[in-house]
């Protein structure tokens, strides 16, 4: 994309962590802002902090899994301002357990918000983004968990991998069409964000996580571990993802040290190898 300034980014999970920085570069670049989030509270503490006038930022609860509430957004985007040339697709929760001890409502949470997201930002936004003359960019926050299958966390995982292939397939029929609309992959490692207390977002419907057994709590402590000791910030990823928008790169992999796991994975399946294991 060239040129951010009076160009409308939406953000979605915008009230915390990758999306509340995402949402603070593109503030400071002279974008207007949809910013969305489930937590009204703390996405209005958001917009207010980033002292947008009303006519630069609105904001709108929005649960992302909701194909009726992402509609919704689409709508206020386009109505207010016309076009939209950023979306990020970025929320999303992260739940640690053993395989089996994921429960249905476990499943329909994380693939909720994870990946029916995604999924639904698409459908929604992206034919009006490829109609409107200036095009646009689209960047999908997966994860390195998208790219690797670190045990404990299964329905995180099949919900970023579904991320990344969406992104991939999506890649290919918009480079196919000479689209002026391009797409990035955000796939972070771990970073110091609210994402270890997911649970404090679960809509009411899924109920409380079942009860953790000790392998799944021993999971969840080190996933608590990992994602504070995480060496690049929120801030770092708002980079990278507009360092990626400028250059239109697809894959945005900011903590590099994680293609030591990824070449693992993909030799292991080339030379037909049992997968290694991660931590
Ligand atoms: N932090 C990490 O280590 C890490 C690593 C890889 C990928 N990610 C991804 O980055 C994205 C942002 O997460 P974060 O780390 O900033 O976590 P975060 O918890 O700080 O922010 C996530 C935001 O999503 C919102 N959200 C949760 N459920 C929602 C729903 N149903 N509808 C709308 N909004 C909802 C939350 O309220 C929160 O504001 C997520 O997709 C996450 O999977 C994070």
């Amino acid at each position: 994309m060239q040129g951010y300034s009076g160009k409308t980014a939406v953000i979605t999970g915008a009230a915390s962590g990758i999306g509340l920085a995402l949402a603070a570069r593109a503030a400071k670049l002279g974008m207007k802002l949809v910013l969305a989030d489930i937590d009204a509270d703390r996405l209005a503490e958001a917009a207010l902090g980033l002292g947008l006038d009303p006519g630069r930022c609105c904001v709108l609860r929005t649960d992302v899994s909701r194909d009726e509430d992402v509609a919704a957004l689409a709508r206020l985007a386009f109505e207010r301002y016309g076009a939209v040339h950023l979306l990020c697709n970025n929320a999303g929760v992260a739940l640690s357990r053993v395989t089996w001890e994921h429960s249905l409502a476990d499943w329909q949470w994380v693939l909720g918000v994870n990946l029916w997201s995604v999924i639904h930002g698409i459908r929604h936004f992206l034919p009006p983004m490829l109609a409107q003359a200036e095009g646009g960019h689209v960047v999908n926050t997966a994860s390195a968990a998208g790219l690797v299958s670190t045990p404990g966390m299964a329905a995180y995982n099949v919900s970023k991998h579904g991320v990344v292939t969406l992104s991939e397939t999506l890649y290919g029929e918009l480079r196919a069409l000479n689209a002026k609309v391009d797409l990035s992959l955000l796939c972070p490692a771990w970073v110091a964000t609210g994402i270890q207390a997911s649970e404090r977002n679960r809509q009411p419907q899924y109920g409380q996580a079942g009860e953790a057994g000790e392998a799944s709590r021993a999971y969840h402590e080190r996933l608590g571990t990992a994602v504070k000791s995480g060496r690049l910030s929120a801030d770092d990823m708002a980079a990278a993802v507009f360092d990626a928008v400028a250059a239109k790169r697809f894959y945005v992999i900011p903590h590099r040290k994680i293609n030591n796991a990824i070449k693992m994975r993909l030799e292991d399946i080339l030379e037909a190898r049992n997968p290694s294991q991660l931590a």
